[in-house]
């Protein structure tokens, strides 16, 4: 995106209709390449561009875009002391790929990465995210540990039990994990977490924390996503909270958490964690590579490890895909 498409897109984000004529002269473009741009901007990230006779140009769906300096404002001395850098990408690949990179470069702890948009959004299990412009969170922190990485097991379970904290204080209702830390609205995926973590075996080490959140995503942006999803815009029922709000609030929890869990671990997280838990007492199956566990859902152990009831008796997991395993079809 060139800054004159960003341009552009800022002057149209409140949903008004803008003249040919007032953005020719505002973005330094004649009237024909206004309409040129537009359009090729629009179709490049996805916007439904209307142009109406006699007023102009106008997006059919307004866009708040992010600010830094509404985030900052945002923030508690607190939050501000802990964040060491906040970058907003317009576009970019990865905000984790972004935040590894510069971890790799000494960034210090309390890096921050936004995007709009991601080019090649990374998910779990080698997955892309999808991740159109303008209409949810792409998310990434950085924090460094003095200890070994083998340390971080129990981080993905204590910042998604933080964040589904965060949004049950929105006034989101029936926000529920999925183990280790994907979190649920109605049975379907708001928002996920990719941890990354890198350093020396012994120790230091670093932990870059990515999280997606759907927004107001539509079922057009969505179509690529291969399983059942949901936005905070429908567990909302339709009344928005300001996105540069939410994010400083999510930045405000997650820069503290991450803070905590290098002084005391795991332990102070796991009673949000368990209620939360979207499937305790459920049949359901976990996935470890080709293996097939069945057995019911009986929570997660103190070091985080997921814990089943099988036929063999009660056991551990540390890693795998867990999913509600479907009810038997009754056969006549
Ligand atoms: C999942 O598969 O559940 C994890 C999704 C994590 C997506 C976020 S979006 C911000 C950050 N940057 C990435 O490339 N991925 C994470």
């Amino acid at each position: 995106m060139d800054e004159r498409q960003l341009a552009l897109i800022q002057r149209l984000s409140d949903g008004c209709a803008h003249s040919g004529e007032a953005i020719a002269r505002d973005v330094g473009l004649t009237r024909a390449a206004v309409w040129k741009t537009l359009r090729k901007t629009a179709d490049e990230f996805g916007l439904e561009l209307l142009s109406e006779r006699g007023r102009g140009y106008r997006l059919a769906t307004p866009l708040e875009l992010l600010d830094a300096g509404r985030i900052r404002a945002t923030l508690s001395d607190a939050g501000r002391k802990r964040l060491s850098r906040l970058d907003i990408h317009p576009v970019i690949d990865s905000t984790n790929r972004e935040l590894m990179r510069l971890a790799a470069e000494g960034a210090p702890s309390g890096g921050v990465c936004l995007a709009e948009r991601q080019t090649a959004g990374r998910g779990r299990r080698g997955r892309e995210w999808v991740s159109p412009f303008g209409v949810n969170v792409y998310l990434s922190l950085l924090w460094r540990y003095p200890f070994a990485p083998s340390n971080l097991g129990g981080a993905s379970l204590a910042i998604g039990a933080v964040l589904a904290e965060v949004l049950s204080e929105l006034d989101i209702e029936g926000v529920a994990l999925k183990w280790p830390n994907d979190l649920l609205w109605q049975r379907r995926k708001l928002a996920g977490l990719l941890l990354e973590v890198a350093g020396e075996s012994q120790g230091p080490c670093h932990l870059v924390v990515g999280l997606g959140l759907n927004l107001r995503m539509t079922a057009g942006q969505g179509s690529a996503i291969d399983q059942p999803w949901a936005s905070l815009e429908e567990a909302l029922y339709g009344v928005m909270i300001e996105r540069n709000v939410l994010v400083a609030c999510l930045l405000e929890a997650l820069l503290e958490a991450l803070d905590r869990y290098g002084r005391e671990g795991l332990a102070p997280f796991l009673p949000l964690w368990r209620a939360h838990d979207a499937y305790l007492g459920e049949p359901v199956r976990l996935l470890i590579g080709e293996r097939v566990i069945e057995g019911i859902h009986a929570g997660v152990a103190e070091d985080g490890s997921l814990l089943l009831d099988t036929p063999d008796g009660r056991c551990a997991f540390q890693a795998g895909e867990v999913s509600l395993r479907p009810l038997e079809t009754e056969h006549s």
